[in-house]
């Protein structure tokens, strides 16, 4: 089963396990703690826009809506959207953290 481990603020992390194909949302729900922002759910508005630190090939490929968004904010390739992405089944390791303001 995966992991995902969230930086936090004040070096706090959260780490959760996942089901095969499970959606980075869904954690994001799960924790106890508001560990990622969102706003549309929906690829429309940016908020949930996470930094992939390790891990990002653990990660199922963008959908078309996830890309064009992406492309909006100029995104690295190191971005991804936590109310788009998913885990690829496996025992991998994401490590990500929610994009900062300055970024
Ligand atoms: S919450 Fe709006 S793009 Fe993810």
């Amino acid at each position: 089963m995966a992991r995902v481990r969230f930086l936090l603020d004040d070096d706090k992390t959260f780490e959760a396990s996942c089901a095969d194909g499970g959606k980075l949302a869904d954690i994001c729900d799960a924790a106890p703690q508001a560990v990622v922002p969102f706003s549309c759910r929906s690829a429309n508005c940016g908020t949930c826009r996470v930094v992939i630190l390790e891990g990002g090939n653990e990660l199922q490929s963008q959908d078309d809506e996830e890309l064009d968004l992406l492309e909006i904010f100029r995104a690295p390739p190191s971005h991804r959207l936590a109310c788009c992405a998913s885990v690829k089944p496996g025992d991998g390791l994401v490590v990500l953290r929610a994009v900062r303001e300055d970024e």
